[in-house]
């Protein structure tokens, strides 16, 4: 997705790609075979040594990466954005809540569980009798994604299996409040190397299992003040870490019986984030572009969004041989639906791709942005929407 934003800035891309079939590389013609965990092909993506110019910059778009790697690069003058130090925050969930908490961020009550199952269990039981309902989420520290490193749990029994893996050297584990949220919201800020910084507005995610499934922004009747801290917190962050890039901030929102709201920080990316697809359509400058201007040092542009409302929903799986069979029916029915395809392989729950539909009326937005969505992933939608809005859009 930052194919098409380089290729408008005339910025070259060179991708390493752990397959020659991934995604990036079917739309990167410079697309180099290998993992990023591998010093030599990270080193030769940097500098291919064939009389080609070194790389003015590396950055990511995920996190699992050797960050004394990283520090050896930067030491020997390659910019690296964004920068080990700030990056270790996205890769470790204890690392993160420790530095939020010593930023002043609000974050739910946590702990760090001992690797020790026996005391793992006393420590998580302790965690648990001071809880409303005595539930809490148990997290692994590093490598989960799509809710896969996170249960809900009343009883240390309920993750017996991931205390003796912690035992066994998998990564460390952590527990929180299972915060009483009434909706996600994520907060997307990017910040270049000479500090200028830009959020976008203030979105809300919806997940079902864990997984990202649709995203709307702005976020419905968001109180302003809300919002406001929503932005603040993304710049603080940014700032307090010191993140060049872009950067996702996800939140809880929760509201007290008087019906004040607040925001707490749940989990930090920094790269473009699904949270932020909705902006290649729905915003001035997409996150994809803005990171490439970021990590560049290079001026950011326009936040705005272009519509009063866009909603991006995923497609999370299919049923269908290949998702372009369903093109003829979602192009003809929703000509105004934003449709991205990643070229990945079909898998149940995967993402393989987002509809974008912007437009005045949230209802109908939403609705036809999900039926669309719907028949990528091959259910059959009643054809009720009919492309009535666009009609009396253009009559207008
Ligand atoms: N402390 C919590 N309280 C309530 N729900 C949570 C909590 N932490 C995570 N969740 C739920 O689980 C989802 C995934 O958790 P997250 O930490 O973001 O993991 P991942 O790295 O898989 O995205 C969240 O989007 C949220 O719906
Ligand atoms: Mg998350």
């Amino acid at each position: 997705m930052m194919a098409p934003a380089a290729a408008e800035l005339g910025v070259g891309l060179r991708v390493l790609v752990e397959d020659p079939e991934s995604s990036a590389a079917q739309v990167v013609t410079d697309a180099p075979v290998g993992v990023a965990s591998d010093d030599a092909a990270i080193r030769s993506l940097i500098a291919p040594g064939d009389g080609r110019a070194p790389a003015a910059v590396l950055t990511f778009e995920h996190e699992h990466v050797p960050n004394a790697l990283l520090q050896d690069l930067i030491d020997h003058g390659t910019p690296v954005r964004p920068g080990p130090d700030a990056l270790v925050q996205a890769q470790d969930k204890i690392v993160m809540r420790r530095r939020l908490a010593e930023l002043g961020l609000p974050c739910p009550r946590w702990a760090a569980l001992p690797t020790d199952p026996a005391a793992a269990r006393d420590a998580l039981a302790a965690f648990l009798a001071d809880e409303a309902g005595h539930e809490a989420v148990v997290k692994t520290s590093r490598g989960g994604y799509d809710g896969k490193g996170v249960r809900v749990v009343s009883s240390p029994d309920d993750v017996a299996d991931w205390l003796e893996a912690a035992a066994d050297g998998a990564p460390a584990l952590l527990v929180e409040r299972k915060v009483p949220f009434v909706r996600e919201l994520a907060a997307l800020v990017a910040r270049r190397p000479s500090g200028e910084v830009r959020t976008w507005p203030v979105v809300e995610s919806v997940q079902r299992d864990g997984v990202c499934a649709e995203v709307v922004a702005p976020a419905p009747d968001l109180d302003p003040a809300v919002e406001a801290e929503a932005r603040r917190i993304a710049v603080a962050v940014a700032e307090g870490l010191d993140v060049t890039g872009v950067l996702a901030v996800e939140l809880f929102e929760t509201r007290e019986a008087d019906g004040t709201a607040a925001v707490w920080v749940n989990e930090l990316a920094m790269r473009p984030h699904n949270s932020g697809h909705w902006t290649i359509d729905g915003a001035v400058t997409s996150q994809f572009e803005q990171h490439l201007r970021a990590v560049l040092d290079l001026p950011l542009g326009d936040t705005a969004a272009r519509a009063p409302w866009t909603v991006m929903a995923n497609v999370l799986g299919s049923s269908l041989g290949s998702l372009t069979d369903a093109l003829p029916e979602l192009l003809a029915r929703f000509p105004e639906a934003r449709v991205n395809l990643y070229g990945k392989g079909i898998r149940p729950g995967r993402k393989l791709g987002h509809v974008n539909v912007s437009g005045t009326d949230l209802g109908e937005v939403r609705r036809r942005a999900v039926a669309a969505a719907a028949l990528l992933r091959g259910e059959a939608t009643e054809s009720t929407e009919s492309t009535e809005s666009t009609e009396s859009q253009e009559h207008a």
